[in-house]
């Protein structure tokens, strides 16, 4: 490649290297190019695939990433495809440390899921969908409903505005106005604390020295989370194609 490329041309030439030294072609979702900034057309998979016939957009696992299970349950996404969770296992350590109940120990790990495997923005929302059928009703309503209740104090229990958001988003930053609107439903349901609670374990400032295995869960778990027996995908649940996206998230079709 030389300097006198321009970035598209010099991003088509990387398509092309890899495409010739691998026999397969990864076409984005595209969501992800709309992450990216980019508003151009989709590759072209036919083109690509003209330039190197024994090419093969990519239908089955992807070999960049690691293998999974036939029948994956939760501790394999930790392993596999949620990269580090300390954040989690840490609110999870904090929430046993406090005494709550199994339940909310198992929302405050599982609560960022979708920041850790999906999507980041509404990840309250997409966490909770992701794990509604196999948790209690009230999990499900704790993690949807924390990411909106991070941005309200609640002085009853110590909750303030996180000093890390007016840092991050800037001092003038109000939430959206369906957030809002979630707010004000959300702060009359009868569990609202549960939620609550989630925020109040959802804590930013770790301590380095402090680490938490996965493996200190493997009960809670078990007790609380209702893993099919055919694997997070593959279920037939209304979801199960959530967990297929993350098990293959450059799948063509
Ligand atoms: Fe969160
Ligand atoms: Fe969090």
């Amino acid at each position: 490649m030389n300097d006198t490329m321009t970035l598209s041309q010099r991003a088509d030439a990387l398509e092309q290297q890899m495409s010739d030294e691998l026999d397969y072609i990864v076409i984005k979702s595209r969501l992800y190019s709309l992450a990216e900034g980019d508003m151009g057309p989709p590759p072209n998979a036919g083109a690509l695939m003209a330039q190197n016939p024994k090419a093969r957009v990519l239908m089955g696992d992807d070999p960049r990433l690691p293998a999974m299970p036939e029948k994956p349950t939760l501790i394999d996404f930790f392993r596999y495809r949620f990269g580090p969770a300390t954040h989690v296992l840490q609110s999870a350590r904090h929430a046993v440390n406090a005494g709550l109940p199994e339940k909310m120990i198992l929302a405050c790990l599982l609560h960022d899921i979708s920041t850790m495997g999906l999507i980041r923005g509404d990840h309250g929302y997409w966490g909770a969908q992701l794990v509604e059928p196999y948790v209690d009703e009230e999990v499900t309503w704790a993690i949807r409903a924390h990411q909106v209740l991070r941005f309200y104090p609640d002085e009853s229990v110590g909750y303030e505005y996180p000093a890390s958001y007016v840092k991050t988003f800037g001092a003038d930053y109000r939430p959206d106005d369906y957030v809002e609107q979630d707010y004000k439903r959300m702060r009359d349901h009868k569990w609202y604390m549960s939620g609550r609670m989630i925020t109040v374990h959802d804590i930013y400032s770790f301590d380095p020295d402090v680490h938490v295995e996965l493996e200190e869960f493997t009960d809670v778990i078990g007790r609380n989370f209702r893993q099919p027996k055919e694997g997070l995908g593959f279920d037939n649940s209304p979801v199960a194609h959530m967990w297929r996206a993350m098990i293959r998230p450059a799948k063509y079709l």
